[in-house]
């Protein structure tokens, strides 16, 4: 039996069933996360139960569980589910209510589910890195709210997929902003930069983890715009995000990425990542 979560109720995946009015189903009202379990623990477990409140705060859903509360649920799905290693999807929508854009004006009780996939480590991708192409990112200007609303992120992604390619790098006019499903960065000259996070951007978790072991490891690393120039000259590109890890790219619109080779810069950022999670999550 497979395990889901369905509004603080713990019941088997065929069972939990949401209603056709539900505001996720009908507007993508809602918001979600996904968080990697290695070795059947959560990694950055806090850091995604905070975004998923700022994320809910954002567009007006109050979460019905404490943060404590929630956890506590997701590690016993985890463990029901004897996941070792995979993710954990998990969202909330406004809930059920008859159909009008405006919020319900009565009280409506959002609909928060989870569960859980298992999900490989990409090893291909990691050491061959991957082939990306670029498109205009023609999303929202709230990128910084991990919403439902994947639209423009969903036809980004069948676009790299169409041209053969991994991930689909998205720019507005020159800026270059991120990935349809990861954050990018660029190296030149032993400096690391990435987009700075603002509304343009999701917030990424891992982006936020390989800032940190940057400066603690003397990488110079910026958060700034960066141009789509800037990025075809690169020495090294790679993107980052839960599933992916710390993937180099090696091609950028069927041209090389330096020797369209994976950098050093970039394997050393590979091996403190992975050093991060097994401090979090015990030896892979
Ligand atoms: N995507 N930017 C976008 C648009 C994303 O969808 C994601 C993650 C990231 C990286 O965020 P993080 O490091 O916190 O995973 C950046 C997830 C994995 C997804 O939608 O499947």
């Amino acid at each position: 039996m497979e395990y889901t979560i369905l509004n603080g109720r713990m019941i088997n995946r065929p069972s939990a069933l949401v209603d056709i009015e539900d505001r996720g189903y009908q507007f993508g009202d809602g918001v979600y996360e996904v968080i990697r379990v290695y070795n059947g623990k959560m990694f950055a477990a806090k850091e995604h139960m905070e975004r998923f409140v700022k994320s809910s705060d954002s567009i007006g859903i109050k979460l019905p569980y404490t943060l404590e509360h929630i956890t506590n649920m997701l590690k016993d799905l985890i463990e029901r589910n004897s996941l070792r290693l995979g993710i954990i999807y998990m969202q909330i929508t406004r809930g059920t209510a008859p159909r009008n854009h405006a919020f319900p004006t009565h009280d409506v009780t959002p609909c928060l589910t989870a569960y859980t996939s298992e999900y490989p480590i990409p090893k291909t991708n990691l050491t061959a890195g991957v082939k990306t192409i670029l498109t205009e990112d023609i999303r929202w200007l709230r990128c910084d709210i991990k919403s439902l609303n994947l639209l423009g992120n969903v036809l980004a992604k069948q676009k790299a997929e169409e041209n053969d390619c991994y991930e689909a790098i998205q720019h507005r006019g020159e800026e270059v902003t991120e990935g349809s499903s990861s954050n990018v960065f660029i190296v030149k000259n032993g400096t690391v930069v990435t987009h700075e996070s603002n509304h343009l951007i999701l917030k990424g978790i891992t982006k936020e983890v390989i800032l940190r072991v940057c400066i603690e490891n003397n990488i110079h690393a910026e958060e700034r715009t960066f141009s789509i120039d800037e990025l075809k000259e690169a020495d090294e590109v790679f993107l980052s995000s839960t599933t992916s890890e710390v993937t180099p790219i090696v091609v950028i619109d069927g041209k090389n990425v330096g020797d369209g080779k994976p950098g050093p810069v970039t394997k050393k950022i590979q091996d403190l990542f992975r050093k991060e999670i097994e401090k979090q999550c015990g030896k892979l």
